[in-house]
Order: structure tokens, then sequence, then C-alpha cells
């Protein structure tokens, strides 16, 4: 099916506490952003990127995407004032004739190959999917600072991106979700209060969400890792 992705990286990165944009920090000599579109670039299943990025910051996104020569990412869209925001611009820039839409967050530079192609393939089966971890802590639900409730751990997950959908009603999804001042804090949750199903796809907790200065030393660990598996291959 033909697969448009849009990556979102218009956030402001305040927790990232650093004067360079959060989006353009390197990792290693090499921007957040790009690692993260670079992925998008070698997958098979995806035919365009849509990458929103502030307004402001536009012209700069288009030179560093033709420094790194990445050919997919073909329309910039400007951020929002939120996530929502964000991909709502996002989605109004995606080919007409796409499929299915992937929503991804550029501040996850760890998501691989084969994510994106199980995650594509299971939203092309069911509808709608998205990348999930299953919980590893004990949740309990708390009002005023007492346990209400300790939730069943196995019926748990900590939902990622990407997330894909079918592109009619992720259009839909987002429109309702706008008309009626509802705000989510993924697509996925959108897409659950029109009562369409979304399919998990289990992926790996390697694939973190750059967002305190801390998250960084976990990214510079893992590229350690992955040189050090390349160089003993
Ligand atoms: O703020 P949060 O950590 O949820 O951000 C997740 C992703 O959404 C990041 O890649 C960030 O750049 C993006 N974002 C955005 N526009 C916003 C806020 C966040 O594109 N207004």
């Amino acid at each position: 099916m033909k697969t448009s992705a849009i990556v979102v990286a218009a956030g402001s990165g305040s927790r990232m506490q650093s004067n360079v944009k959060k989006t353009y920090l390197e990792i290693n000599g090499i921007p957040l952003i790009i690692r993260t579109l670079r992925v998008l670039e070698q997958s098979q299943v995806i035919k365009e990127v849509v990458l929103v990025v502030a307004e402001q910051d536009i012209e700069d996104a288009k030179r560093l995407v033709e420094q790194y020569g990445l050919r997919k990412i073909n329309r910039y869209a400007p951020g929002g004032e939120d996530r929502q925001g964000s991909v709502y611009n996002g989605i109004q820039a995606v080919d007409e004739q796409a499929e299915l839409i992937l929503v991804h967050d550029g501040a996850r530079p760890f998501v691989t190959l084969q994510e994106i192609e199980r995650v594509v393939e299971q939203a092309g089966r069911y509808g709608a999917a998205t990348i999930a971890t299953p919980v590893k802590d004990t949740v309990k639900k708390v009002a005023d600072g007492i346990v209400q409730e300790t939730i069943p751990r196995s019926s748990l997950y900590s939902v990622q991106t990407p997330q894909v959908f079918e592109a009619a009603r992720l259009r839909e999804a987002h429109l309702k979700a706008r008309e009626q001042g509802y705000q989510g804090t993924d697509d996925a949750s959108l897409f659950e209060r029109l009562g369409y199903p979304v399919r998990i796809v289990e992926g790996s907790y390697r694939n973190i969400k750059l967002t305190t200065p801390e998250d960084l030393l976990i990214a510079a660990v893992f590229l350690q890792n992955e040189s050090e598996s390349l160089r003993i291959r």
C-alpha cells in the first residue's frame, strides 16, 4: 500500500536544557533529525516523507536535508502549537494518493527498518497499528496521593511511534478532534475514540524519545554498542 510518513520535529526541546534546538543537536557528529530521517529514507515501504518543523526553521531543515543527500523528504509543513497541531499540519501536506500514513517523532532516532515494516504491514491489515513495549513497572491509579487501584501489568503497554493509520480515517480522526476540542497524547487515541481498532506491534525498549540531557547519554551508549557490533561482524 502507498505509505507516506510524517515526521514531527517542531517541539521546543525545552527539557533538553541546551542552546541548540533539539532537532539539530548532534549525536556523534550527526544531527538528531538526520539520524531519524535516514531510517525512513532507507525503508522500502515508505514512499515520501513530510517533515514538520517550526516555520522559521523550514529553510535550515531543507539545507540540512540536501547536505545529507536525503531524497525522500519532499514536503515541509510548519509546526503547530502542540504535537497534535503539528501532525495535523503534516497531514495537510501528505500526498492525497497515500493509502497509509505513518507518524513518527523526530526525537526517536533508534527506530529500526524492521519495526517500520511490521507496523506498516499490520496497519495495512487492521486499519491502524502502533509500536509499543510491555510496561516493566507495576502501575497504580492514584487520587489525592492514595492508591485507588493496581492495574494488572499484563494488560499495559507503553506506546511509542511509529504509529500507522489508514489515511482517510486519520484525516477524519484529526478533523473531529480539532472540531470537538479534544487533545490526545498520541494519534492512536484520536483514532480509538472513534471506535476504530488499533493493533499493538511489540517493539524495542531502545526506541527512546530523546527528551532530557540524560537521554543523550543513553543514546551515546546505544551508538557505541552499534558500532562495536558492526566491528565484530
Ligand atoms: O513534546 P513531545 O516529547 O511529546 O514531542 C514528541 C515529538 O513531537 C518530538 O519529535 C517533537 O519535536 C514533536 N513536536 C512537534 N510540535 C510540537 C510539539 C512537539 O512537532 N508543537
